[in-house]
This record gives C-alpha cells, structure tokens and sequence, in this order.
C-alpha cells in the first residue's frame, strides 16, 4: 500500500457542510396491528411492571400497535410467590386489568420455569417443590386463567442438545410431569392455548430437532399441547441460518401445532461499527423473522420482548448509555428507541406485514454521493476539489480533484455515520482521469476501531485517460466496538493527474 500509515486529512474538505447525520427515524409509523391484523397475525409486546403503567405515552404506543400483551415478569412464579405461602398477584392483576380495559389479549408467561423457582423453595425436597408447583398452577389459573388466551406452559426445559434437560422441576429428564402440567392446564382452562416456550429454536440445529421429537412424543402419549414459543433472542453478529425458522415453522405446522414467535429482540450493542448500520442489521433481521412467520401459516403471533429501548430488560442490567454505543450490550434490541421513536426496525416490521422490503435496503446512504446538492462529506488528504459541471458523470455536478502532489491524494468520502457490522455493503463511484495514458485507480476503504486501523482494497483498474470507470466492490464489516474513522477513497495515478468522481454510492445490502 502507497499510502503512509499517518494520512493527512489537511486538504480541503469541501463546502464546510459536514455529511447530514443519520435522519432520525419519522414517527409516521403505520399501525402495525392494523397490519399484522391483515396477515391474520396477533403482534404482542413483553410489558413490565410497574413501567407501563406509569408511562401514559408508553401505553399509548402498546395500544396503537400492538394487540396483545405479555406480562414480562409478573406472572413468572416466582415474581407472584416470593414470600414463602403467600401469593401476591398485585402486579399481574394491574397489567392483566390495564389489557382488559383497552381490550388487549394477555399471553401468559411462564407457568413452569426452572430459573423462576421461589427463592424459598429453592431447598424443598422434590415432592414437596413438584407439589408447590402444581400448587402455583392451579391457583393461577383459577384466578387468572379465564384472562388469559394462550399460556407458556413450560419454559425452557430444553437443552442445547435438543434432550429434555434434568432440572428441579423434571428431575432425570422425565417427561411425565411435563405432561401433567399440560393437562393440569388443559383440564381447568381448555379453551386456552397451550404452549411449549424456548430459547436457540430458530438456529435449526440439534435444538430444533429435539423439540421436534419432544412434540412428537407428546403427541402420541395425547399431551394437550397446542403449539410453540419461539423465542428468539437474537444478536446480529449471529444471524440464524436463513431457512432454519421457516423449515421449523412448517414442521410444526404439519403436525397441526401453532406457533409464536414469543420473544423477539435483536441485540446491536456488542457488534461494531455506527448505530445506523447496526440498527439497519437488526432491522433487517426483524423483517425476516417476521416475513418467515407471515409465510407460514402456522405462525399465528410474533411478541416483542419489551417496548422500547430504555425498558429493555438488558438495559436495566447496569446503568450507563443505552443501545447507541457499540460495545455496550445494553438495550437497544427492540423496536422502538428509549425516547419511543420507531427505529428502522419497527419499519421494516411494518413492510414485512405489508409485503415490502424495508425502505433501506440496496438504497444510498450518501446524501452527497451524486454531488448535486453539495459536497458534505468528501475531503481530501492534499490538493485541490472543487465541485464542477465539468466533473459530472450524471446529474449537473461531479468532484474535480487537481493539484494533487502524490499519487496517494485523491477524494476521501466519509461513512463514519453509517458502517456498522451485520451486513454486506456496497460501496462505490465513478471516477476519471486526464493523465496521458492508462493509469491506475484504487478504491480503498480507511478503517479505524478498537482494533486499529486498516486500509481494506476494493477495487482497482487501469483506466484509459478521460473515459468514465465504474469501481465498486461488496464489503462484508469486521468491526470492532465504536468507528474512529471510515473513509472511502480514491487513489493511484501519479501527482498532478487530476480526478474527476461523481455517482460515490454506499448501501447496505439485504440478502434474498
Ligand atoms: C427475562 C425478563 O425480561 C427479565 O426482566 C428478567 O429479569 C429475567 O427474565 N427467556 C424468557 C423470559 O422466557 O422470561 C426472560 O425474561 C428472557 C429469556
């Protein structure tokens, strides 16, 4: 590489107009269960207590969009049984009202959970815990289940291997009392839904496979089980395979069960790179999510596992900024911002239900790229740019970059604001010279995060004196925490060779 490892950006940087920040997103969000209504699909949103109810603007959303709720906490045992032989329902009574009030249904989450045993049962002896649960899950539905449509009957019994694990609550991996619970249920409130709940099930895998096979099972033993929760937490450095959830939603759907996806969110605090970029990866995996649901008909209900970024339940883990830095792995999983302005997945939400790609998808970020409005954004490490009718590719305007003296100058675009790790991008221009004779172009992207700084090659060619060439190339993100630097830029033919750009273009792109 030509370029010296220090870069002097002491050039012009042209028009004192910096690149626009990122257009925050609008708040013409359509109703998305007017859309989902239209799918046949119930959209449900994870609640807590007490936060919605002391946030009026917060209810006011859950009510425009969402259609159903899923108390977060407040039903989990051990929220409603944490004094030793006293049930305090207090905070499922006040979100289950508030959702019979404004006619939301309430999905009811979990009856059986290893993780939410009470603190005081934690040493009881099997019969006493197997008896305090079956306890738990009659009073329960005595009291609430004629309030509540569709109830996760176990929750995460599961393990990684795709066998039923041995917990607390099914010592040696029996499936017997996994069975009792469903027609415990089924016997006080058989209208209701009934549901088998867990995590890693739209990786496809082992997991999936198992769970298939713990259905089939109980099946065929007559288990009163109705369907599947599939949670899917999920992060953008790790997408699920592509057609994991759909091959799983038909293979349940063959078997005559329903399916939800139960609880969606897709974190971006750990991947690197700009907010937007993460934000367009996770919004982009919400809309496959949801496209591989409305497809299938199985799937009946797609919940989001919290509200807003600020309630998040990974925000309310540590306290610091939320869901904007990347390296924090707090908040920021969900569809609206802590602020409760729709993120760009709570649009791309909004085109899945309508059939559409999200607006952002293959478009140019670049507000600057075609120069016809102005030049904010570009700069140059030496020399002269002046945008010019003379410079044009297309449109009235191109960049002319003279004076350069050496053959690593040339113009610098800036997409600091939007790069970011979960999906490819394209990234290109035009570009001609006016030496005299073919000479070199290099398209080069300067990097710099928490793991230093580097100079990724694009494109290069050898293009002809005074003629037009197009170098563009896809870039698959490796990034590392917050972006210091992320420049696109030209270089190559020797000093004093003048550049022409026009047409720079940067678009995420979203995979079919
Ligand atoms: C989480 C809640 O969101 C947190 O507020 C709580 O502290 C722990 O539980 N799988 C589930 C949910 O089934 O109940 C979990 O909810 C998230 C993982």
């Amino acid at each position: 590489m030509l370029l010296p490892r220090v870069f002097p950006l002491v050039g012009a940087a042209l028009g004192g107009v910096a690149l626009a920040a990122p257009a925050p997103a609008s708040d013409d969000l359509p109703a998305l269960r007017t859309l989902a209504a239209a799918r046949g699909l119930q959209l449900g949103v994870a609640v807590s207590h007490p936060s919605l109810l002391r946030r009026p603007q917060a209810q006011e959303l859950v009510r425009r969009h969402f259609d159903a709720i899923t108390p977060e906490n407040a039903l989990k045992w051990g929220s409603i049984a944490h004094q030793p032989h006293r049930r305090d329902t207090a905070a499922a009574d006040a979100l289950v009202g508030w959702a019979r009030e404004h006619g939301l249904a309430v999905k009811g989450h979990a009856l059986a959970w290893d993780q939410e045993i009470p603190g005081w049962l934690l040493a009881a002896e099997d019969t006493a815990l197997a008896e305090a649960l079956d306890a738990h899950i009659a009073q329960t539905l005595d009291a609430l289940g004629a309030e509540v449509a569709a109830w996760d009957v176990a929750n995460e019994v599961l393990e990684d291997d795709g066998g039923l694990g041995a917990s607390r609550l099914l010592p040696g991996g029996d499936p017997d009392r996994l069975d009792a619970w469903f027609r415990a249920v089924d016997q006080r409130q058989p209208d209701a839904l009934l549901l088998l709940n867990d995590y890693g099930l739209s990786a496809g895998g082992p997991k999936a496979a198992g769970l298939l096979r713990l259905v089939d099972g109980m099946q065929a033993r007559g288990v009163p089980i109705d369907g599947v929760g599939i949670q899917s937490h999920l992060d953008i450095r790790h997408p699920p395979p592509p057609g994991a959830l759909p091959a799983l939603l038909s293979a349940l759907g063959a078997r005559g069960l329903v399916a939800h996806i139960s609880e969606l969110d897709v974190r971006i605090g750990e991947a690197g790179g700009a907010r937007w970029g993460r934000e367009a990866a996770q919004a982009w995996l919400v809309h496959r999510v949801a496209t591989a649901c409305i497809a299938a008909p199985a799937c009946t209900a797609l919940t989001v596992w919290g509200l807003d970024d600020g309630d998040h339940w990974t925000a309310r883990a540590a306290p610091g900024p939320v869901g904007v830095a990347a390296g924090s792995p707090r908040g920021g999983a969900v569809l609206f911002e802590a602020a409760l302005r729709p993120k760009l997945a709570a649009h791309a939400l909004a085109a899945a239900l309508a059939g559409q790609r999200p607006a952002f998808c293959d478009q140019n970020v670049l507000e600057h790229g075609d120069l016809e409005d102005g030049a904010g954004g570009w700069s140059t490490g030496g020399g002269r740019l002046q945008r010019s009718e003379a410079a044009r590719h297309g449109g009235t305007h191109g960049l002319h970059h003279d004076q350069r003296s050496a053959d690593w100058q040339g113009p610098v675009i800036d997409l600091a604001p939007w790069l970011g790790a979960g999906l490819d991008w394209d990234l290109g221009m035009q570009l001609r010279h006016d030496g005299p004779a073919p000479a070199p172009l290099r398209l080069t992207l300067r990097i710099e995060d928490d793991a230093g700084e580097r100079f990724v090659p694009l494109a290069a060619a050898t293009a002809p004196p005074g003629r037009w060439t197009a170098l563009s190339a896809r870039w698959t993100p490796e990034l590392d925490g917050p972006l210091q630097r992320a420049e696109l830029y030209v270089e190559g033919p020797a000093a004093g060779v003048a550049l022409d750009v026009d047409d720079a273009r940067a678009a995420v792109h979203c995979p079919d």
